[in-house]
C-alpha cells in the first residue's frame, strides 16, 4: 500500500545470474503488476557504474516475452527508471551504510521493507551478509535475504555457513533458493498427488516399482569450469535440485499447505533416507568428441579446470527411503552435462499387472509393458501416462500409448521462469519453496560420506564422449536394482 515500500538490492549485480535471471524476472513481475506500488531496485557491485549504465546493461537482457503486448517498451522504460546502482565493496560496512542512505531517500519515510539477493561467490558471502545486515537494523519493516547455493560443500562447511549466517540473521529472514522448486511442474507435483483421487492411492511400494529423476544438459561447463570443478555434478544438481524434487515426490500428506507443514514432511523423508555409499553411485566425466566436423571439448580442456581433474560431470545414484511407504523401492537419479539432450524429468514405473491376461502379447519384456507416469519438468513441459492399448483392428495386438497432457497444447499462457515465482514469494514472505536449515543439513548428511570417499580415494570417473548418452556404468547401476532407465526407449 501507500504507506510501505519494498526495495530489492541485487548484490553482485553485474554477474551472470543477475543479468540473465534476476533482472528479467523482476521485470516480468513488474509487467504482470505483481510488484508492490512503491518499489525500487538497486544493483550493488564493485565496478564503477552510473544508474544510466546499469539501466543500459539491464535493458539488454529484458524481453517482452509475455504475450508481446504493445505497451511493453513503455513498461520497460518505467521499470528501468526504478532501477539504481550503487558501487561498493562486498566487505565494506561503510559502502553499505551509503547504500542505506540512498534506500532511505527513496523510501521517503514509508515503512521500509528490504530484500537482498546475494548473487555472489561463496568466499565473499558471509562478509556481504555481515555488511548488508547494517541495513536490517536500519529498516523498520522486514528485511529478507535470498541466498543461492553453494551452501557449503559438505555437512561441516554447510553447518559453519549456517552458524555464520545466524549471527546476523534469523532463520525466517533467510531464503535459501533452489530454483528447481520454482519450476511449474515441480510446484504442480503436490497438486497432482493430493488433488487427484487416482494417483495418491498408488503412491507407494505397493504399486510403484521404481522412481527415476533425470537431469541432462546438452552443453558442458563452458565458462563455469572454475566454479564447477570445486563442486562437481553431485553437489551441483543431485544434492539440491534432484533431492528436493524427490522429497516433494515422496513426502507424506502435509497437515496443510503452510510452509512449515510442507517442510516438516520433506525433512522427514530426507531423514528416512539411507546414507549413500560408493556402491550406490557411478561417476563420469566427458571427453572430447568430434561429430559432423565439429570437435567438442573435453571437460579438462577448459582452461580454468586442472588437467588432471577427476571432478564428475555425470553421476548416477540409487537411493532408498527406509520408511513404511517406500521400503525397498529404488529411487534412481541421473545427472549429467554434455549429454545428447537437455531434459529434466521424473519417471514413475509401476509394478507388473499380477496374472496379466495379456502377458503373452508382450513377449519377454514385461518391464516395457508396465505403466509409466512421466512428469517432464523441461523442456516442453508435460505429464503423460503410458498405458497398454489395443491397436485397432481385427487382430489382438497391444501397444503402449500415451495419455498426454502437453502444456503448450493445453495452456496458451507462457510458463513463468522459476525465478519469477521465487522472487514473488520472497517479497510476499512465502517460504514454502525455500529450503529450511534442517532440510539442508539432512540433504548434506546423505551425500557427505560418499563425497568424502570419492575424493579421498580419487575415484576415476568413467569417460563418456561429449554429446553421448553418458557412461555405461549407469545401466549397470540400474540393472543391479532391476531397473531400466525409462528415458532410453
Ligand atoms: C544450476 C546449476 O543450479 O542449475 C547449473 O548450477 C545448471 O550447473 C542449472 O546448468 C540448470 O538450471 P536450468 O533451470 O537451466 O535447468
Amino acid at each position: 500500500n501507500d504507506q510501505s515500500s519494498v526495495s530489492i538490492t541485487v548484490v553482485g549485480a553485474s554477474g551472470d545470474l543477475a543479468r540473465k535471471k534476476i533482472f528479467p524476472a523482476l521485470f516480468a513481475l513488474y509487467y504482470e503488476d505483481c510488484l508492490p506500488e512503491n518499489f525500487s531496485i538497486f544493483g550493488y557491485a564493485r565496478s564503477k557504474m552510473t544508474d544510466a549504465e546499469l539501466r543500459n546493461m539491464v535493458s539488454k537482457t529484458l524481453t517482452c516475452r509475455i504475450d508481446k503486448r504493445e505497451n511493453c517498451g513503455e513498461k520497460m522504460e518505467q521499470f528501468l527508471k526504478r532501477c539504481f546502482y550503487h558501487s561498493g565493496q562486498y566487505d565494506s560496512k561503510e559502502d553499505f551504510v551509503e547504500l542505506d542512505k540512498k534506500l532511505k531517500e527513496l523510501e521517503a519515510g514509508r515503512v521500509s521493507n528490504r530484500l537482498f539477493y546475494l548473487s555472489i561467490p561463496p568466499n565473499i558471502f558471509i562478509d556481504a551478509v555481515r555488511c548488508a545486515s547494517v541495513s536490517a537494523s536500519s529498516a523498520n519493516g522486514w528485511t529478507r535475504v535470498i541466498v543461492e547455493k553453494p551452501f557449503g560443500r559438505d555437512s561441516e562447511s554447510s553447518a559453519a555457513l549456517t552458524r555464520s549466517l545466524k549471527q546476523y540473521l534469523q532463520e525466517d529472514q533467510i531464503f535459501r533458493i533452489d530454483h528447481y522448486l520454482g519450476k511449474e511442474l515441480v510446484e504442480n507435483l503436490s497438486v497432482l498427488r493430493f488433488s487427484n483421487l487416482i494417483f495418491e492411492p498408488l503412491w507407494s511400494r505397493q504399486y510403484i516399482r521404481n522412481v527415476q529423476f533425470i537431469f541432462s544438459e546438452d552443453f558442458g561447463t563452458e565458462g563455469r569450469g572454475g566454479y564447477f570443478d570445486n563442486y562437481g555434478i553431485i553437489r551441483d544438481i543431485m544434492q539440491n535440485h534432484l533431492l528436493q524434487i524427490l522429497a516433494l515426490f515422496a513426502m507424506e500428506t502435509p497437515v496443510s499447505l503452510d510452509a512449515e507443514d510442507i517442510r516438516n514432511e520433506k525433512v522427514k523423508v530426507l531423514r528416512s533416507m539411507r546414507t549413500l555409499s560408493m556402491d550406490d553411485v557411478v561417476i563420469g566425466q566427458y571427453k572430447s568428441h568430434t561429430k559432423g566436423g565439429i570437435t567438442y571439448p573435453a571437460y579438462t580442456d577448459d582452461k580454468t579446470v586442472p588437467k588432471d581433474s577427476l571432478t564428475p560431470t555425470f553421476a548416477g545414484a540409487a537411493l532408498f527411503i527406509d520408511n513404511a511407504r517406500w521400503d525397498g523401492v529404488p529411487f534412481l537419479m541421473k545427472a549429467g552435462k554434455a549429454l545428447h539432450d537437455r531434459r529434466a524429468e521424473i519417471r514413475v514405473q509401476f509394478r507388473h499387472v499380477p496374472g496379466n491376461l495379456y502377458n503373452r502379447n508382450f513377449g519377454t519384456d514385461l518391464d516395457r509393458a508396465t505403466n509409466e507416469l512421466v512428469i517432464r519438468v523441461q523442456p516442453d513441459e508435460a505429464i503423460y501416462l503410458k498405458i497398454n492399448n489395443k491397436v485397432p483392428g481385427l487382430g489382438m495386438r497391444l501397444d503402449r500409448s500415451n495419455l498426454n497432457l502437453l502444456y503448450k497444447a493445453r495452456y496458451s499462457k507462457e510458463i513463468p521462469d522459476a525465478y519469477e515465482r521465487l522472487l514473488l514469494d520472497a517479497i510476499e514472505g512465502e517460504r514454502r519453496l525455500f529450503i529450511r536449515s534442517d532440510e539442508l543439513d539432512a540433504a548434506w548428511a546423505l551425500f557427505t560420506p560418499l563425497l568424502k570417499e570419492l575424493e579421498d580415494k580419487r575415484l576415476i570417473p568413467e569417460y563418456y564422449p561429449y554429446g553421448s548418452r553418458g557412461p555405461v556404468g549407469a545401466h549397470y547401476l540400474a540393472a543391479k536394482h532391476n531397473v531400466k532407465w525409462g528415458d532410453l526407449g
